[in-house]
């Protein structure tokens, strides 16, 4: 084992947010990665798992790129790994926990279509952890294949994050109609608006319109377009690391919170050493 988990972040209440859209460059990484790293300065005990290949969250979150175990061997008839042996712990945040991707689960995820599990992989997976994180956070590649296919088996909340502009919308349908297909029970799908930018009124007007159509809830938090975000995201960093007051910093705390309600998770228990005041402070009980 590369890490002890104190008893008292074994948590007990696990709660599950998955970031997922079949359109790329939307935000998905970026939502993930701020939304573990707020839950953890919260004082949560917090798990991220890494389905995306392209491995951008594992490496935001503070990992060398390097040949590891990754979460995808925990998948699979033939796992080669439990998550116990893959989860790393975040240098920068005790109670931040990392299951990492490397881009050798692309060809690995091909594998998966022919195994009668699969839906089951997530939960399957982690039952191999040993023990119980407040919050799970998943980012997935921009794709429904069967890592997407076993987040939406298993998350509580899926987030589809949408992009102000352009095509904003395009492949929501096909997330909602998978996620009817592939739930059995319960779970909440919900829209999460990004890039959002006060000043260019036409197309604001024009994405309220379209966001009043969709047929399953909209966050009320939304992520404006900021450099600072932007600038964090070049420098594999999370913008509470680089520019704590920046704009967006807020919002995307906002958001943690936000989705702490939709999910009901509960307040972070007080005597947990990690996590600042002010961070615990915002996740009050709703
Ligand atoms: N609110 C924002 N303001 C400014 N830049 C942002 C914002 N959100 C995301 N970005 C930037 O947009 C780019 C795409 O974001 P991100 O990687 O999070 O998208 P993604 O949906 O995960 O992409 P992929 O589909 O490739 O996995 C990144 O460079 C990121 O830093
Ligand atoms: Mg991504």
């Amino acid at each position: 084992m590369r890490y002890d988990v104190p008893p008292d972040l074994k948590g007990g209440h696990m709660k599950s947010f998955a970031f997922s859209t079949i359109k790329g460059g939307v935000g998905k990484t970026t939502l993930s990665i701020h939304t573990a790293s707020a839950f953890a300065d919260a004082g949560r005990s917090v798990l991220f798992i890494d389905l995306d290949p392209q491995a951008h969250g594992s490496l935001a979150l503070g990992l060398e790129p390097a040949e590891r175990p990754c979460v995808g061997d925990t998948f699979g008839p033939r796992a080669k790994h439990t998550l116990k042996d893959v989860v790393v712990r975040s240098e920068k945040r005790e109670n931040l926990f990392i299951a990492p991707a490397v881009l050798r689960m692309a060809a690995m995820e091909r594998d998966l279509y022919h195994w009668g599990y699969r839906l089951e992989a997530l939960s399957r997976s982690l039952d191999t952890l040993g023990w119980q994180p407040d919050v799970v956070v998943i980012d997935t590649p921009p794709s429904i294949g069967p890592y997407t296919e076993a987040v939406m088996h298993f998350v509580d909340v899926l987030v589809a994050p949408v992009p102000t502009g352009a095509y904003a919308l395009q492949g929501l349908t096909e997330i909602s109609n998978t996620w009817k297909q592939v739930r059995e029970r319960g779970g909440q799908l919900v829209v999460a608006v990004n890039m959002w930018d006060r000043r260019t009124s036409a197309t604001n007007e024009a994405m309220e319109q379209a966001l009043s159509e969709i047929t399953f809830p909209v966050l009320k938090t939304r992520i404006p377009r900021s450099e600072a975000i932007n600038q964090a995201g070049l420098a594999y960093e999370v913008v509470f690391d680089t520019a704590r007051t920046a704009n967006g910093a807020d919002e995307l705390k906002g958001l943690a919170k936000e989705l702490a309600k939709v999910a009901g998770v509960p307040s972070p228990v007080r005597r947990r050493t990690t996590g600042t005041k002010r961070g615990a402070s915002a996740f009050a009980a709703p």
